[in-house]
């Protein structure tokens, strides 16, 4: 099987945030599932270069877009590693091979008649990048994700045919009820369909900051088409000198926010199939991450949470830890620090950490570290054979809160069973030598199922429990989630 998974590329105009960091954590967490269970796996993720809002955030700091557009992707591609991010390639959608081949598919869409020339005229968002429909203007003409005045705009365009996809974009929804998730996602997207679509603009003849438009050089493509594409360009140079199209090409997955939605559920389907492409096979689009009031997360509000306090304060698999567990993968939720450190003491260290020390301690402690030659309690058989597949159902729906907590469950199981056995207490008997072993050997392979599921969300925390489990002999390691100053 292969799987190809990708995050939305993201607005050089801005500073990463935790918001961007989510998507990011999330589709790394799939990533290192898929290739656990030995998929052909490729992750991408990058950064949105061109388009009004850069060139204006460009402008405001005096800066060439170019320029402003290199200091920025940087800063993307340096929170990566931070936040235990691996991706398997960075597209930058200035990269000119990106742009060769946005031209290529773009120029077929034009050859096979999808394509025209008229006036558009309608509300506009800059920081959207994005013409309203009547049904998307929030109160005071306002667009509703940014709360800013609409501006009215009037440009000869090129046009993409999008009304002519009608029909077999309601097929794809009813014929596919799961290429789009959460439902609710899917309801939202139909429901747009359902107004009827209209056709929409492809280029813009105002901005130069784009790629060019090839049978009109004055026009350079609406920021949204060059963007999209990225998911399908990225696979013709990501490998020098080898072209992955045909491997990974069409994606199984794109985790997208939910302000994106209609251009990845929409436009982009009709897109691909204007340029006799296939669409990908599941979009899943995910809720937002909110400041511990419910408000959204600002800096005058003081109510967010910055990724690089937790990172500083916590650690980074604390961080990955937290955002699935805290808030329910594809629903809106609220985070904030207070609710950080309580998951961190109560789950992290004295959970999870604690069945780590303890079953580390009592193998060093009672067996000189060597691993008892006995087998292990069957009650737990069940429970923990049963995992391995709960949790890839779990990750086949993407439901990353819902597996972490399949995982936690056994956690629980595991600590209980320290406490039901209570190995301290068969060590001061000698004639239940026997019990302690499988108690032992129980415990040590109950941990290691878990920390394999694990894995994922705390890639470099498993490492560590990992070794500690292999070593020989089996020694006690430091907490792996000490107490915190706060
Ligand atoms: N450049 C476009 C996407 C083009 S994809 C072909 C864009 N960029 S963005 O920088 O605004 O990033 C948006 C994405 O960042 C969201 O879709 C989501 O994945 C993530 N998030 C940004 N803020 C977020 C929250 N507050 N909560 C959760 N995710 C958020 O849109």
């Amino acid at each position: 099987m292969t799987f190809y998974v990708t995050t939305p590329i993201y607005y050089v105009n801005a500073q990463p945030h935790l918001g961007h960091a989510y998507t990011s954590i999330a589709a790394d967490v799939l990533a290192r599932h898929h290739r656990r269970r030995g998929d052909d796996t490729f992750f991408l993720t990058g950064t949105d270069e061109h388009g009004e809002p850069v060139a204006d955030a460009a402008r405001a700091q005096g800066l060439e877009p170019r320029a402003w557009a290199d200091l920025n992707a940087a800063k993307f591609k340096a929170l990566l590693p931070a936040i235990g991010v691996e991706p398997d390639f960075f597209i930058r959608t200035t990269d000119p091979e990106h742009k060769r081949r946005v031209q290529q598919v773009l120029q077929r869409v034009h050859d096979n008649g999808h394509v025209y020339k008229g006036i558009y005229e309608g509300w506009y968002c800059p920081r959207c990048a994005d013409f309203k429909t009547e049904a998307e203007i929030g109160p005071g003409n306002r667009c509703p994700i940014h709360e800013i005045e609409l501006t009215r705009e009037r440009e000869e365009n090129w046009f993409f045919r999008l009304s002519a996809f009608q029909e077999r974009l309601e097929r794809l929804f009813a014929e596919q009820p799961d290429f789009v998730r959460p439902t609710r996602a899917r309801n939202e997207a139909q429901a747009f369909i359902a107004q009827g679509l209209q056709d929409i603009s492809l280029s813009r003849a105002r901005l130069q900051w784009g790629v060019e438009v090839p049978w009109d050089p004055g026009h350079v493509f609406y920021v949204w088409f060059d963007a999209l594409l990225n998911y399908y360009t990225a696979l013709g140079y990501a490998r020098p000198g080898e072209d992955l199209t045909a491997r990974y090409w069409p994606a199984q997955l794109h985790l997208v926010g939910k302000e994106i939605l209609k251009f990845h559920t929409i436009y982009w389907p009709a897109m691909l199939w204007a340029a006799d492409l296939e669409i990908p096979e599941h979009v899943f689009v995910h809720g937002f991450l909110q400041g511990s009031d419910g408000r959204k997360m600002s800096k005058s509000l003081g109510n967010g949470l910055d990724p690089f306090e937790v990172l500083e304060r916590f650690g980074v698999d604390a961080l990955r830890f937290y955002l699935f567990r805290d808030v329910t993968f594809g629903a809106d939720g609220n985070v904030g620090m207070e609710a950080v450190a309580v998951r961190y003491d109560s789950e992290l260290a004295n959970e999870y950490g604690n069945l780590v020390s303890r079953t580390l301690a009592m193998i060093a402690r009672y067996r000189d570290g060597a691993l008892p030659e006995a087998g292990h309690d069957a009650t737990l058989d069940p429970e923990l054979a049963s995992l391995a597949g709960e949790v890839a159902a779990a990750f086949d729906a993407v439901d990353l809160s819902g597996a972490l907590e399949l995982i936690w469950q056994r956690v629980r199981r595991l600590n209980r069973y320290v406490e039901e056995r209570k190995p301290w207490e068969l060590a001061r008997d000698a004639d239940r030598s026997g019990e302690l072993d499988t108690a032992l050997v129980t415990l040590h392979h109950g941990l290691d199922v878990v920390t394999a599921e694990l894995a994922p969300y705390m890639p470099a925390t498993c490492a560590l429990v990992r070794s500690a489990l292999e070593a020989v002999p089996i020694e006690p390691i430091p907490p792996l989630f000490p107490k915190r100053d706060r």
